[in-house]
């Protein structure tokens, strides 16, 4: 029996954090056992916010696929490829933008939410009202044909993209009634309830934030920005005693990273016989080991002139290949077959 088919994808935006690992790569990493997976750098996603910004487009997709191979998301096994370098998946889009009502977009509260951001929440603030594009708005349908033209059975994706997949699984389905085929399957979720990895000064984890550590970082920019992580605030000397509970995040990573200590962690700081900046330092070197392997992988990968770029071409070639069959049926659906 064939394997049930996963697309999920990514926006190109440069050098992935540990949210991203931690959040979204493991679970794909995981699923390659038991499906046949495609991952895709979504470059023309990219494009709905960040039309006008290109120049680092092509680093920043690289940076992704440098990311994913390292670790651990396998070439050989997925299919790793490039939006862009797929044209069904525009050509999809148009004919699905045909049979989705318009009000179907405009009610999806994750896109409200994107068009709020990028507007700015304040009303006085002056934006210039061509920030948000007709393509901005069809990112849902474009979500929909990434879908669609792999014709997946399940898209692992956080919550916040549950409004979208909704959108496509109803489209799926329209499409399928109007024109009376049974060519699409109805993508289903699959949830990645991960909880979210905060940075070291509690908020979100993001490159917004100027929080985040990255993947490719080097061992003393991340034992840096660990070092910066707020702890107990009532702690002025390592003989007071501690509260575990103070220092909320550098627990967190301490679960995530190092589970078996924790209690000891929770013991010598509550008997004050572990400092703060201890305790840090020693995350510093359980993390940056974490990763080692991984840093190491993406170094090498880096050396290899050109490799990155040949998975992204060999695996788009192979996602065209599959693509190609699920518009031709398209077309025949459409009765468009010159
Ligand atoms: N919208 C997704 C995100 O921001 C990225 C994405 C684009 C995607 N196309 C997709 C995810 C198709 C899953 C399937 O995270």
């Amino acid at each position: 029996m064939s394997k049930s088919l996963i697309v999920s994808g990514m926006r190109s935006t440069g050098k992935l954090h540990f949210g991203h690992y931690l959040g979204v790569l493991t679970n794909w990493i995981n699923l390659q056992k038991d499906y046949d997976c495609y991952y895709f750098v979504a470059d023309w996603h990219a494009l709905t916010t960040k039309f006008d910004k290109t120049d680092e487009l092509r680093a920043d997709v690289e940076n992704v696929v440098l990311d994913w191979v390292a670790s651990g998301i396998n070439p050989e096994k997925s299919t790793i490829y490039l939006q862009s370098l797929v044209p069904e998946i525009a050509q999809l889009h148009v004919y699905l933008s045909m049979v989705t009502p318009q009000n179907w977009v405009e009610r999806d509260p994750t896109l409200k939410d994107m068009v709020k951001i990028l507007r700015g929440d304040s009303e006085t603030e002056e934006k210039p009202s061509n920030i948000c594009s007709y393509g901005l708005i069809g990112y849902p349908v474009l979500m929909t044909a990434d879908i669609l033209t792999m014709n997946a059975d399940y898209v692992p994706v956080g919550s916040d993209q549950l409004a979208h997949l909704e959108i496509s699984r109803d489209i799926a389905r329209r499409f399928n009634n109007i024109y009376g085929v049974e060519l699409f399957k109805e993508p289903k979720p699959k949830l990645t309830e991960v909880p979210l990895f905060k940075g070291v000064d509690g908020q979100k984890m993001g490159k917004s934030f100027h929080n985040d550590i990255k993947i490719s970082d080097t061992e003393e920019d991340t034992s840096k920005r660990i070092m910066s992580g707020i702890t107990d605030r009532s702690r002025m000397r390592k003989t007071d005693i501690g509260h575990p509970d103070e220092c909320e995040v550098i627990f967190d990573y301490y679960k995530v990273f190092a589970p078996e200590k924790i209690e000891t962690v929770a013991q010598e700081c509550k008997s004050a016989t572990r400092g703060c900046a201890d305790c840090k330092r020693e995350l510093c070197g359980i993390v940056n080991e974490y990763f080692k392997e991984i840093r190491e992988k993406r170094l090498e990968l880096q050396s290899k002139p050109n490799l990155v770029r040949e998975i992204i071409l060999d695996g788009s070639d192979r996602a065209r290949q599959r693509a190609k069959e699920v518009l031709k049926q398209v077309k025949d659906a459409v009765k468009m077959y010159y």
